[in-house]
């Protein structure tokens, strides 16, 4: 049985209403899983939440009510902008479960037992108005903490560390002798630079005097687990692992390693060396090291996406104005897996009316009445393959092989590009014309079997986009079968002899913009 295909994100902050940066985020994952189903793979895709933490605690104090209770709402809205943007994940992380405590504790007893952790004091500034210790950087130019800090106390602190600094020579040459761990290439470097600057392990502990909301230390009742460390285990804790008595299973097994995807901000430290290193100490093999698929931020007014910058984009708004769909597609066509991009509501609208509307709703409308008209919806095959269909299956297999790198934008214009070629045989080949000479109709058959089966397999390559569109477009050609991406690569032409086309009802109408494009 092959392995699961095990996609997973960065879980989310519960101090926030989820933003058009977290919705693209989830949006990729979900084409990528979708496109693994339409391979055929068993996939398990996982997103969440991350509930606890001091901005929690502290943004629940503020609204005045428990921090528990603060998570669960929050978490309400991020489940219902998932499901109206047509999120298809099969699990969800909520780090306040008890399964995923239990799998939290369980790992920070191993590494007790082993040594990997170990207590020890600490000595520095700490700002009783931030609840936090300082360091050099918080420094104004006047070598002094500024007013932002409240009154700035030297306090001596113990705590629980965890021995990062001993696996620092481990992680460089995993890294080095795996260049595809992370993707894209260039953040590897950057996390290769990262590595060798590890000096110091990493504090796990919150004495319970200056944090509560967080899970227990299981060895220590005065202090809960530092947030990241406790966020981290979410991807194994969500996935089987310590389901049982054991730590490994059969589940857990088919599943990992995981394809994370993150954001570019949390590769490092947290995915590219907390991680890493805490799996191989609590004793993952380097075959059991996750990838990383790293994406760019979405930015807006120039810069980054900001509560206090007031440039919040909603997508669940959008998702109203617009369609998911609509949105989805922006957001995957207009972006290079790995780089920034700036929003525009209104490039969106273009590349609705453009690509959506125009290429491809055009063309299935065009062609279906074309079909209606001259054949009453009835296709004649072709007798021998031709030259037209197998150029349709090469951009096909190029679709998937972008694809498989995670470049959905590119995968995309592919696609499309397979409609903007059939608009350009319909100009050329005049149906129209053909029509109106008998001595053509075999030249009229094949070119409108041309058009449906090029719309059949399109429907296919978009279905990881567009599901919704994907059905409809289905359903309107007639083909009812669950999409798969063989039926696309097939050396034969599918549609057989015979074969009826439904009629045309518009998928995409055009959002009017007032403006002339
Ligand atoms: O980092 N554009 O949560 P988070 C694109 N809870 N992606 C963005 C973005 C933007 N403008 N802003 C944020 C956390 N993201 C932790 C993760 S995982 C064990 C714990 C991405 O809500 C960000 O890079 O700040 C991250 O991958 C995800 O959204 C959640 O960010
Ligand atoms: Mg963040």
């Amino acid at each position: 049985m092959a392995k699961t295909f095990f996609i997973t994100t960065a879980i989310d902050y519960t101090n926030a209403a989820p933003h058009i940066g977290h919705a693209y985020e989830k949006i990729l994952a979900d084409v990528l899983a979708r496109y693994h189903r339409l391979k055929g793979e068993p996939v398990f895709f996982l997103t969440g939440v991350d509930q606890h933490g001091q901005k929690v605690q502290q943004t629940a104090q503020k609204q005045g009510v428990a921090p528990a209770e603060f998570a669960r709402n929050v978490t309400c809205s991020f489940i219902d902008l998932w499901e109206k943007l047509g999120l298809s994940h099969d699990a969800w992380a909520a780090t306040t479960e008890p399964l995923h405590k239990r799998v939290v504790q369980n790992i920070l007893q191993q590494l007790f037992d082993a040594g990997e952790i170990y207590k020890d004091s600490y000595a520095g500034f700490y700002s009783v108005r931030q609840e936090q210790f300082l360091t050099d950087k918080e420094r104004g130019p006047d070598g002094e903490f500024g007013p932002e800090w409240g009154e700035v106390q030297e306090i001596t602190e113990e705590n629980y560390y965890f021995r990062l600094a001993k696996h620092r020579d481990w992680l460089l040459q995993y890294i080095e002798s795996h260049p595809e761990y992370v993707t894209p290439a260039f953040r590897q470097t950057e996390l290769r630079n990262a590595v060798e600057r590890i000096t110091g392990d990493l504090c796990i502990s919150r004495p319970k005097t200056r944090l509560e909301w967080g899970i227990e230390l299981p060895f220590d009742a005065g202090y809960v687990t530092y947030v990241w460390f406790d966020a981290l285990i979410n991807y194994i804790s969500f996935s089987g692992y310590w389901k049982g008595a054991e730590p490994h299973n059969a589940e857990f097994d088919s599943r990992w390693p995981a394809l994370h995807v993150i954001g570019k901000d949390i590769l490092v430290p947290a995915h590219g060396v907390y991680w890493p290193i805490m799996l191989h100490a609590a004793g993952f093999t380097d075959a059991e090291i996750p990838p990383l698929l790293v994406h760019g931020y979405i930015n807006s007014g120039g810069t980054k996406i900001s509560k206090s910058l007031g440039n919040i984009v909603d997508p669940g708004l959008l998702a109203d104005k617009y369609g998911a769909g609509a949105l989805r597609y922006y957001l995957m066509r207009d972006t290079v897996t790995g780089q920034d991009m700036e929003f525009s509501e209104d490039r969106l609208v273009v590349r609705y009316n453009t690509d959506l509307a125009n290429d491809l709703g055009n063309l299935l409308n065009r062609t279906l009445n074309m079909a209606q008209r001259y054949r009453s919806g009835v296709l004649k095959r072709p007798a021998a393959g031709t030259e037209w269909l197998a150029q349709t299956r090469s951009i096909a297999a190029q679709y998937a092989a972008k694809m498989d790198q995670y470049q959905v934008h590119a995968a995309l214009e592919t696609a499309f590009g397979l409609a903007a070629r059939c608009n350009a045989y319909i100009e050329t080949q005049a149906p129209w014309k053909l029509a109106k000479d008998p001595a053509l109709a075999e030249q009229l058959d094949t070119v409108l079997y041309h058009l449906a089966e090029t719309l059949r397999i399109l429907a296919i390559l978009i279905s990881p986009v567009l599901p919704e569109a994907a059905r409809g477009m289905a359903g309107q050609l007639n083909v009812n079968a669950e999409p798969r991406l063989a039926d696309a690569l097939l050396a034969e032409a599918a549609l057989p002899e015979g074969h009826v086309l439904g009629s045309p009802t518009p998928l995409f109408p055009r959002v009017e913009t007032g403006t002339k494009e």
